[in-house]
């Protein structure tokens, strides 16, 4: 059976540019050191706005209403797809409960970070369409 992972982006606009937040994992040893969207696997009887909003509870400690989704989902090996959504921002300070660090990207350095090489593979997919988000008004 295929799970559903969702990971959400909280779009932010600060120091001039709209920003999204970034998580960058711990683990596994594999993908850790890269950035991703926040989130993680849909629960039985959850729905994925359920789920994001739970994960980012759990895993940033704020507050966000799931939206509409972004960009294709992803397969990620034989047992997951990964879907991504925007998450608007409700209350909280997002805190590295379980990742690394985080940090707060303009259009840019989402590309610099995709191009580099330093986001998690699957996440890479959703660029054009997080950029795109970015250069709003
Ligand atoms: O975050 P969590 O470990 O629960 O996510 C399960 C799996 O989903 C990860 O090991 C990773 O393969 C994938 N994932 C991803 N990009 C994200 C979130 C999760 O590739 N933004």
């Amino acid at each position: 059976m295929v799970r559903i992972v969702v990971a959400g982006a909280v779009i932010r606009e600060w120091g001039g540019a709209n920003r999204v937040l970034l998580a960058q994992r711990a683990y596994p040893p594999h993908l850790a050191g890269l950035w991703e969207l926040p989130g993680g696997k849909v629960e039985e009887g959850e729905s994925p706005a359920q789920a994001l909003e739970r994960e980012l509870r759990e895993e940033l400690e704020i507050e966000v209403v799931g939206g509409d989704r972004i960009g294709d989902a992803v397969p990620v090996g034989d047992d997951l797809e990964l879907r991504a959504y925007r998450a608007r921002w409700v209350a909280g300070e997002p805190v590295a409960v379980e990742h690394r660090a985080l940090g707060w990207f303009d259009d840019a350095e989402v590309v610099r970070l995709a191009d580099s090489g330093e986001m998690v593979p699957a996440d890479v997919g959703w660029v054009r369409e997080l950029v795109d988000l970015l250069r709003r008004p």
